[in-house]
């Protein structure tokens, strides 16, 4: 009898190659050939284990045998995790893109106009949509027969009670429930009665701007619109104020900018004028401080108010304010 029994198989290289079979398994099928083949009852580490003789011979095939095991199961782990289930589902596949939505353009635009102000130092306030007569108008010092309180023009709830025909109720709100000074803005959806076209919906957004302090002149409007129109449109615009006339101002004036597009020189937007308008504005008249119980010999405000669905028409160049309501994907994932 020799005294050590001959190597019966290059276990190294057996466990090589049994590894490599098992990793490169592709399917199910594949992994039982490589079971089959390495570990099966005629593959040759069960034969050899068979006629072992020595305790060390014995201890290294089945080392061998532990890791080719461990080996198959992870792998047909890794199979099963790939494969497809019963839905037909496969994880392997790469995935659907998720369609990803931006914010309206409109509500992109109000937040912009929020931080703008949050930036001057004015707080956002949020106002009513569904308004009583009184803050809507009276409060406002419009006059009774104002022909913007007709119903033709205004959509009432009750008699007491309508949608809000502009953002200005806010400036009552907020006077009523604080004491000033006051800087705030107010954004919001406002309503009237018009007909739907290009350029007129019943449904529209304005933004209110509201100071109330001491010693508050024109020149701070005047200063503000400028801030608030170069933030919004770029560049350094130019404001101008035309006298005008509002029931809650005094003096009022409509104030307009220098035309983004051509700096004033005159082009198609602003139909060669070189200006744009923006909106409404004026000292806060001391009919509306009497309406909120603020002293009108000791606080001064201004106050102005513009279409914020205006802004967008004018800064992208659209065609169409219905764009802003039909939801077309292909309109809206443009912004
Ligand atoms: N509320 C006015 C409108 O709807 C806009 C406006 C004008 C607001 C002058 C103001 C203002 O605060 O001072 O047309």
């Amino acid at each position: 009898m020799p005294d050590t029994v001959p190597p019966v198989m290059d276990a190294d290289a057996y466990r090589r190659e049994a590894l490599d079979a098992v990793s490169r398994a592709a399917t199910p099928a594949e992994l039982d050939d490589a079971r089959v083949r390495f570990l099966g009852r005629k593959s040759d580490l069960k034969l050899a284990l068979r006629d072992v003789r020595d305790r060390e011979t014995g201890m290294a095939l089945n080392a061998v045998r532990a890791v080719i095991e461990a080996a198959l199961e992870r792998r047909e782990r890794e199979l099963a995790a790939a494969a497809p289930d019963d839905t037909g589902f496969d994880p392997t596949l790469p995935g659907e893109p998720i369609p990803r939505g931006t914010l309206h353009l409109l509500t992109q635009l109000r937040r912009r106009i929020e931080d703008i102000f949050v930036g001057m130092g004015y707080e956002v306030y949020d106002g009513r949509e569904v308004e009583t007569v009184w803050h809507n108008f009276d409060a406002l010092n419009q006059p009774e027969a104002h022909p913007s309180r007709d119903p033709q023009d205004t959509f009432y709830v009750d008699g007491q009670t309508l949608l809000r025909t502009h953002t200005s109720p806010s400036q009552i709100r907020a006077m009523l429930a604080k004491e000033p000074p006051v800087y705030l803005v107010s954004l919001g959806r406002c309503y009237r009665r018009d007909a739907l076209d290009a350029t007129h919906t019943p449904v529209f957004h304005q933004v209110e701007a509201l100071a109330v302090d001491r010693h508050i002149t024109l020149a701070d409007l005047r200063g503000t619109m400028q801030e608030f129109a170069s933030a919004i449109f770029g560049g350094h615009r130019e404001v101008r104020m035309r006298t005008s006339y509002f029931p809650f101002t005094e003096p009022s004036v409509e104030f307009d900018m220098t035309c983004y597009l051509c700096d004033g020189h005159g082009c198609p937007v602003c139909k060669h004028s070189g200006w744009i308008e923006m909106g409404g504005a004026g000292e806060v008249d001391p009919a509306v401080f009497d309406a909120v119980g603020y002293d009108p010999e000791e606080w001064q405000g201004f106050a102005w108010g513009l279409g914020i669905d205006r802004i967008a028409f004018n800064r992208h160049g659209l065609p169409d304010l219905r764009l802003f309501w039909e939801n077309d994907i292909r309109f809206l994932e443009q912004f």
